[in-house]
């Protein structure tokens, strides 16, 4: 990490990032953190509101420049990034994250992390790509709309858990996966370790199209991300992650 910009307020540390790329990338930087203690316009998928109360929680941006991948690749970054929070979960905290493709982070069924992440493309390359994590870390208390949904660590640990050392770790695993993926510029090398912690594996899904709904099984993932899925009659699709949101039979996992 070259650089950490922190702020008690902002508005979404994704947004902030964009507005300081220009200037990392004058300045020749190649990652470039940016934190905040509270979001007033926090930004989930699919145009949703990610609630970002302060002191609590983390909600950061890695700022990736000039990243040497190509464009195609980069949704792939996101599951890398939630394959480092679930391992960093899991030795910073000690308890048994899961994921749940392609990047939610889950501890007893319900979410702990949402990973966001945008790219800005110049001539064929990225210019940018900014992966925004947030992490329940320390909030007990969620709107009766995310009680079945949502959870943290300090709710599953039963006590408060230090942010500090569990984003160090974070950003220590993301490092050291995101070495692995440049070297194939996919996830073959990662692929083992994901399918590891994804809960949804040899299990029933739900996948939600935009006119439709379908049923499999889930049976792993491709190099470069895509969700196997098995109809009944045993044929294996591939699901692109963006287009769907994939459920649980009776669930959120
Ligand atoms: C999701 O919907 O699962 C993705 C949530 C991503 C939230 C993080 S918090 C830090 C960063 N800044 C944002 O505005 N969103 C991401």
């Amino acid at each position: 990490m070259e650089q950490i910009y922190q702020k008690d307020s902002v508005d979404s540390t994704l947004t902030w990032a964009k507005e300081e790329a220009e200037s990392c990338l004058l300045a020749n930087r190649n990652t470039v953190l940016f934190l905040a203690d509270k979001q007033t316009a926090g930004k989930g998928r699919f145009g949703r509101v990610w609630d970002s109360p302060a002191g609590e929680n983390v909600y950061m941006t890695l700022l990736l420049l000039r990243p040497p991948i190509e464009p195609v690749n980069a949704a792939s970054l996101t599951l890398v990034m939630g394959l480092s929070v679930a391992q960093a979960v899991r030795e910073s905290a000690g308890l048994l994250a899961g994921i749940k493709w392609p990047n939610d982070v889950v501890l007893a069924g319900k979410k702990i992390c949402g990973i966001l992440t945008e790219m800005r493309i110049g001539k064929e390359k990225p210019e940018y790509v900014s992966i925004g994590v947030g992490i329940n870390m320390n909030q007990t208390d969620y709107p009766p709309e995310l009680q079945d949904k949502a959870t943290s660590l300090a709710l599953q640990k039963g006590g408060a858990v230090c942010r500090e050392e569990v984003t160090a770790r974070v950003l220590e695993r993301f490092e050291e996966n995101y070495k692995c993926f440049l070297k194939t510029q996919d996830l073959s090398l990662l692929k083992n370790e994901y399918e590891n912690l994804l809960l949804n594996l040899n299990q029933q899904v739900r996948i939600l199209e935009k006119d439709s709904e379908s049923l499999g099984i889930a049976r792993g993932i491709t190099a470069s991300g895509e969700l196997l899925v098995e109809d009944e009659k045993g044929a294996v699709r591939q699901i692109l992650s963006g287009e769907v949101s994939v459920r649980g039979l009776y669930s959120y996992v």
